[in-house]
């Protein structure tokens, strides 16, 4: 497994054990010892800290982000200085995973030298089939993970999120693009809204790890986006989501609760506030009073 060592803080603060580094070869590896992958979407230093702590092995700071984080009613808004920001605070709070960053609608879909000029971090994961531009990246030495089955970008071209390669002929095609991007040199391979017979039979034939998302238990690895496991999404979920923590209940009743005791004078205490020295009050106390005489 190919290994890198941080100079820096390189141990666990809570076990002292070394931190070794995940990189796309590492994920290679977990494929062949038959490890599962976890991989989880990542915005902000903070949640990324938390993730990498616990032990999550990619960190995808995924187009998402326009949705879950901005607001945005699709992937598609997002631009390519937004996932630059984001990326960066995901960077400075990652010390293991690996991260990977998606390129966003429009920074990929000219020319193959517009998608190598937008490129550049750990790893990129583009959406489709796009055989050519993976080669040109993998040949510049910028890993890539490919993403295929339901690419939210092409919600227009699918009429929608709809799962994919639910016929014979559709499932034939998205096996034989999944290998061309292996050819290419895709370091792993996203496989979102497909049957999961079909990411089974891929998993089994490709490569290169498959990293599922609604694709069925037998994915090398699977994904989620971090909002919709901790219940952070304001929508119904997709089949596949598992909820696993109420997030958004504990917060709101966390912030309500300040609320009142702000509303109710109860917070800050006598405990939370700072004080002066004994002698410093008295000195004010004994000005404010020459002061009222004065006046
Ligand atoms: O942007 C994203 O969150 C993704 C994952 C769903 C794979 O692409």
């Amino acid at each position: 497994m190919s290994v890198t060592n941080f100079p820096g803080r390189s141990s666990s603060a809570s076990t002292g054990i070394p931190i070794t580094k995940v990189t796309v070869p590492a994920l290679a590896e977990m494929k062949r010892q038959g490890k599962p992958i976890s991989a989880l979407t990542a915005y902000d230093y903070s949640s990324s800290r938390l993730a990498d702590e616990a032990g999550i092995d990619l960190l995808l700071v995924g187009d998402s982000l326009a949705m879950v984080v901005l607001g945005h009613d699709n992937t598609m808004a997002v631009t390519v200085d937004e996932m630059l920001h984001h990326t960066r605070a995901v960077r400075r709070a990652v010390r293991r995973a690996l991260v990977v960053a998606d390129m966003p609608f429009g920074s990929y879909h000219g020319t193959v030298s517009e998608g190598l000029a937008n490129a550049g971090a750990e790893a990129v994961k583009i959406e489709g089939p796009r055989v050519e531009l993976v080669r040109a990246l993998t040949d510049a030495e910028i890993p890539v993970i490919g993403h295929l089955g339901l690419t939210p970008q092409s919600i227009h071209r699918m009429g929608g999120y709809r799962v994919q390669a639910r016929t014979a002929e559709s499932a034939t095609r998205l096996k034989a693009d999944a290998m061309a991007l292996a050819e290419a040199g895709a370091g792993a391979l996203v496989l979102e809204g497909v049957p999961r017979e079909v990411a089974a039979e891929i998993t089994a034939e490709l490569p290169i790890p498959t990293i599922g998302i609604g694709a069925g238990p037998e994915c090398d690895g699977q994904i989620l986006v971090f909002h919709d496991l901790l219940n952070l999404t304001f929508a119904p979920t997709a089949k596949f989501v598992r909820r696993y923590a109420d997030a958004g209940a504990l917060i709101r009743a966390a912030i309500e609760h300040y609320r009142e005791d702000v509303e109710h004078r109860a917070f800050p205490s006598d405990e939370e506030s700072y004080h002066l020295p004994e002698a410093a009050r008295k000195t004010v106390a004994e000005q404010t009073t020459g002061a009222l005489r004065q006046a």
